[in-house]
């Protein structure tokens, strides 16, 4: 019996990253290889500065590699993608525009007919419970509120592919919570390939299928963890996995082993 393999979503093969100004030559990323599946979520953790951000950035286009190759979704990545899907640390509204309006720029930036982003954007707002704040300024919002906005606009168009870089650091931890329980039910819905950065090893765990742990700098890859948890994930139930606890902890050790690397 034969099985077909679906190609990657992401595949990066053996990339280095450097930085070369006047002032400093730094050597951000070495030798990273990894494949993502499409509808995986793989979560990264790492030391702060080990190269989180620049191997997003690598994977979106806004940066070359200085060594090896980039695929996206089977082909080279060859420059900025607006396949795929980006959400920053700060949700990066613009503040003189509604909830509703920030997350149509989207379509405005991609020219998608106005009808279906419409549709869309309603779609968006009713799956983060955003309803009743579509016409609210960022100010108006909480900061939940306005990571969920930043979500909406970033799933706007569909990308088969999802970049968020530690979306969720500037939220109290309970709004986090809700932010982890509402991203996995959307992944779940949407099946979106998901490559989450985060400081949370909580939150690592509980929504990835697997989590890449990165050395300090120059960023390697240190491990990568199977998830051993089913892929449909209740909130309270998975914290009192077993699974749960051993990935936590295994991760909290391969991480405390590199920042007391001397
Ligand atoms: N555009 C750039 N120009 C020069 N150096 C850069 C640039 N982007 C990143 N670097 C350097 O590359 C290294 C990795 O940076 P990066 O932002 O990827 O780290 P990170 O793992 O995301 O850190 P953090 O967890 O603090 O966000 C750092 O030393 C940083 O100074
Ligand atoms: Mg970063």
């Amino acid at each position: 019996m034969t099985v077909t393999q679906q190609a990657p979503a992401v595949e990066i093969q053996k990339v280095a990253a450097r930085f070369r100004s006047k002032k400093r030559d730094v050597l951000a990323l070495e030798n990273v290889s990894m494949d993502v599946r499409p509808g995986e979520f793989v979560s990264i953790v790492g030391p702060s500065g080990c190269g989180k951000s620049t191997l997003l950035k690598l994977v979106s286009g806004l940066l070359k590699p200085s060594a090896g190759a980039v695929r996206l979704l089977g082909g080279p990545v060859g420059g900025p993608r607006k396949d795929v899907g980006y959400v920053f640390q700060r949700a990066a509204l613009l503040e003189w525009r509604t909830a509703r309006r920030n997350i149509l720029l989207q379509a405005e930036m991609r020219g998608m007919p106005q009808k279906e982003a419409a549709a869309r954007a309603a779609e968006l707002i009713e799956m983060t419970g955003l309803q009743g704040f579509e016409d609210a300024l960022p100010h108006e919002l909480s900061g939940g509120m306005q990571q969920r906005v930043a979500l909406c606009r970033a799933l706007l168009h569909r990308p088969p592919v999802l970049l968020m870089d530690e979306p969720f650091g500037a939220l109290d931890a309970l709004t986090r919570e809700q932010m982890n329980v509402e991203l996995h039910r959307i992944w779940h819905e949407t099946s979106t390939t998901v490559l989450l950065v985060t400081h949370s090893i909580a939150e690592a765990v509980y929504l990835g299928n697997r989590v890449v742990v990165m050395t300090p700098r120059p960023g390697t890859i240190a491990e990568v963890i199977d998830v051993e948890l089913p892929r449909r994930r209740n909130y309270a139930a998975t914290m009192s996995q077993p699974a749960f606890a051993s990935a936590t902890s295994h991760i909290r050790d391969l991480l405390g082993a590199a920042t007391h690397r001397e």
